[in-house]
């Protein structure tokens, strides 16, 4: 089942000198995704989700979400879906605790007694956030409000969820724990889930698709294997192996996605290296160790290129003529 089904949506901000900040959008995610919105500050990704999420009106087109018009049910969506704006956590009461937070919004979102205690609990576990459920929001960092924020709209358990920019402002451990609960969210309770970033790496981990914004219009949407490679960007992974040890050279076709295998002398000078040579990094690695393992080669240093957001626009922007060479 299609949760979000829109066709030529069209949003132009401002008065006398408008921006266009969508063009003409059609946009179709199937029930259980994990759809990354990506694209450089500026791109529409806010204000797409935004009218997804019934929060604004387009000024063209529309279609159904969760089986609701966009236009004319915004309200029914909003109350099915759940937003986590980057600015999210201005809406936490300073006057109340991390937990009371979560208690005061729980029977807003109609959870009771011991159900609402057993979601709080879980979310504050998986969000990190266990050892400051007594603390106040204005005592904890940036990054801990902003998984407060997300815990405070997860609360609902809406089947569709809204993240915009979800690990912007958070540290490694707080990026961590946040792409850990998205991917639990969707494989645990199948929640399908849309989230904006501009770090196509983000991107590969979470999402099983993606979807490219540029300018407030769609260039792509592809699963995100398909679209990775695609774009036929060969990348090295560059694996060091200890001195002494000696290996027959394993073709490429051994490994997902890899195009040609070089051994060479490690890049220091001593030892042997291998390069790989891949047109998807994350779905050549794994293999690539577990070759590693199977041949019993004791890894110094294992080193890899990935795609930057500029490479993937720089690419699927290329000319089609291009590819075919
Ligand atoms: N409330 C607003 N008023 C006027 N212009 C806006 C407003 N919100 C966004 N814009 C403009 O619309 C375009 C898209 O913005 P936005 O959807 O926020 O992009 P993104 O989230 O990808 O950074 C930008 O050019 C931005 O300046
Ligand atoms: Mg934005």
């Amino acid at each position: 089942m299609a949760v979000i089904d829109v066709a030529g949506l069209t949003k132009k901000y401002g008065g006398r000198r408008q921006t266009a900040a969508l063009t003409s959008v059609n946009l179709r995610v199937q029930e259980g995704a994990v759809l990354g919105l990506l694209g450089e500050n500026g791109a529409g990704k806010t204000t797409l989700i935004k009218i997804l999420a019934g929060l604004l009106v387009p000024d063209l087109g529309g279609g159904r979400v969760l089986g609701f018009d966009l236009v004319r049910e915004s309200r029914a969506i909003r109350a099915s879906v759940s937003l986590v704006a980057p600015t999210a956590d201005v809406g936490l009461d300073n006057n109340l605790t991390v937990r009371q937070n979560l208690v005061f919004w729980a029977p807003i979102y109609g959870l009771y007694g011991a159900h609402a205690r057993r979601r709080i609990d879980e979310l504050l576990e998986r969000l990190g956030l266990r050892d400051k459920e007594h603390a106040w929001p204005m005592h904890i960092s940036a990054g801990q409000r902003q998984r407060l924020a997300l815990a405070r709209s997860l609360l609902a358990e809406n089947r569709l969820v809204f993240l915009d920019e979800p690990t912007n402002k958070l540290d490694a451990e707080g990026v961590r724990s946040v792409r850990t609960l998205i991917a639990d969210l969707n494989r645990q309770h199948g929640v399908t889930i849309v989230l904006t970033t501009h770090v196509m790496e983000e991107a590969e981990e979470l999402c099983t698709e993606i979807a490219l914004l540029h300018a407030g219009i769609l260039i792509r949407h592809e699963e995100t294997r398909a679209l990775v490679r695609s774009l036929n960007e060969e990348r090295p992974i560059v694996v060091e192996i200890a001195e002494g040890s000696s290996v027959a050279v394993p073709l490429a076709d051994s490994f997902p996605a890899a195009v040609r295998v070089e051994a060479h002398p490690a890049p220091g000078g001593s030892g042997l290296a291998l390069t790989i040579w891949s047109r998807d990094i994350p779905a050549t690695t794994p293999a690539v160790v577990e070759f590693m393992r199977r041949e019993g080669l004791e890894v110094r240093r294992m080193t890899s290129e990935r795609l930057t957001l500029d490479d993937v626009f720089r690419l699927a922007a290329r000319p089609v003529e291009e590819d075919a060479r």
